[in-house]
């Protein structure tokens, strides 16, 4: 999950990296308010997840809390990148001397994290990384050692860190660090971070991204989650533990278990679409390895609710779960979903114990559903009876 600038900098200053004051609001009455609060002049900073707000108009400077109001209207409804603004942070504007750039990042392709640093930061550092890549240093993080001070001095030094504030920048590091492991982060990014005429160094911007697969060691992440972005239906799926993925453009919704097998579904099912003008996959969920009737009557549940679905494909292979269980689920998760279940089925079944699977979908003869033995031939139907539902 990727945080919003606000959210960042309360999890830097949670680790005591050094940050201004600053409130979040929603409209321009308030912006006022958050900038007379603060007193002296600030900077309005449109918070969408997305790089570039500068350069768009989205930060703008504000002398009066009159002025405050102005550029939050102005920068509020904006559309940067193919994001919204709904919410501005109002924070304390800070001069500034110089600005720097610092992150530490996972290194994939190296299995190791990675430490980034520039005297020369600011808004064109991905300019700087193209012509001048020699400005930016980069340091190899032992996942074991992390970034002590020691490291954090020669990540300073290779980035040639002015020594007024060598010192000053080292101790930011180790507290980045703090924060990148602390919170199970697999990116941390400031840029700026600056140091004032008084020779103070501070965290102007911050970008974070914390490994969701950790969630579950940080039940305090959950607050973090956009319930203005969140799309409902993700929602609920996670909050059954269950995989939904929202697809754009399509008509065909997709059960499977096994990623392997979803992703397969998708490529048939666009495949066989071809030839019923342009169907296409309208999401997927991966019900995984053990299907029982609630997981499935959850599974359809989530599909069936997304309104651009007009046909289901349900794709299972039986192995661990075998077919008769996976055929018992979906007949007892249709009679859970009673009338609510009013779009046709395409069920695929396979693997272990598959004639007594059919059979039972056989005998429950449910007007929705329509049994099919080949994965072609299921995603043939479910893109044709979506298509003709369209
Ligand atoms: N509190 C502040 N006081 C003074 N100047 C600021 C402040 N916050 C930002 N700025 C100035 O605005 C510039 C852009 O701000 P910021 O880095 O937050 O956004 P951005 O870099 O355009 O966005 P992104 O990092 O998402 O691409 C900074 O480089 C800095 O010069
Ligand atoms: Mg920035």
């Amino acid at each position: 999950m990727d945080l919003y600038e606000y959210q960042a900098k309360e999890l830097f200053a949670a680790h005591g990296v050094p940050v201004l004051p600053g409130k979040t609001v929603d409209n321009a009455d308030a912006a006022a308010e958050a900038a007379a609060e603060i007193g002296k002049a600030v900077v309005v900073k449109a918070q969408v997840k997305t790089g570039g707000r500068g350069k768009a108009g989205g930060v703008k400077l504000a002398e009066t809390a009159e002025e405050a109001k102005e550029k939050a209207a102005a920068i509020l409804g904006m559309d940067i990148k193919g994001h919204t603004v709904h919410r501005v942070l109002v924070t304390e504007a800070s001069d500034i001397a110089e600005e720097y750039y610092f992150s530490f990042l996972l290194d994939r392709a190296n299995r190791s994290f990675l430490a980034m640093c520039s005297a020369e930061g600011g808004m064109e550092i991905e300019q700087l990384a193209v012509e001048r890549p020699e400005a930016l240093a980069r340091i190899p993080i032992d996942a074991i050692t992390g970034a002590d001070r020691a490291k954090a001095d020669e990540i300073v030094a290779a980035a040639k860190i002015p020594a007024a504030v060598a010192d000053q920048v080292a101790e930011v590091i180790v507290k980045l660090w703090e924060t990148f492991v602390g919170e199970d982060a697999t990116l941390v990014e400031v840029n700026p971070l600056v140091r004032d005429p008084q020779d103070k160094v501070l965290a102007l911007d911050g970008k974070v991204t914390l490994d969701d697969n950790a969630d579950f060691r940080h039940p305090g992440h959950a607050a973090f989650v956009d319930q203005l972005t969140e799309n409902p239906l993700e929602a609920k799926a996670k909050a059954k533990g269950l995989n939904y993925v929202k697809l754009e453009g399509g008509q065909v919704g997709i059960i499977g278990n096994g990623a392997g097998l979803v992703m397969s579904t998708l490529d048939v099912v666009a495949y066989a679409g071809e030839k019923h003008g342009g169907v296409k996959p309208a999401n997927f969920l991966d019900i995984g390895g053990g299907a029982s009737a609630q997981v499935m009557a959850d599974g359809l549940d989530v599909i069936l609710g997304d309104p651009d679905v007009k046909s289901v494909f349900v794709n299972v292979f039986g192995g661990i779960t075998a077919c008769d269980a996976v055929a018992t689920g979906i007949v007892e998760a249709l009679k859970i979903l009673g009338d609510s279940a009013t779009k046709p089925l395409v069920v695929r079944l396979d693997g272990n114990n598959v004639a007594e699977g059919r059979r039972i979908l056989d005998e429950a003869n449910h007007p929705l559903v329509t049994l099919v033995d080949t994965m072609d031939n299921a995603a043939d139907k479910a893109a044709e009876l979506a298509a003709a539902r369209a």
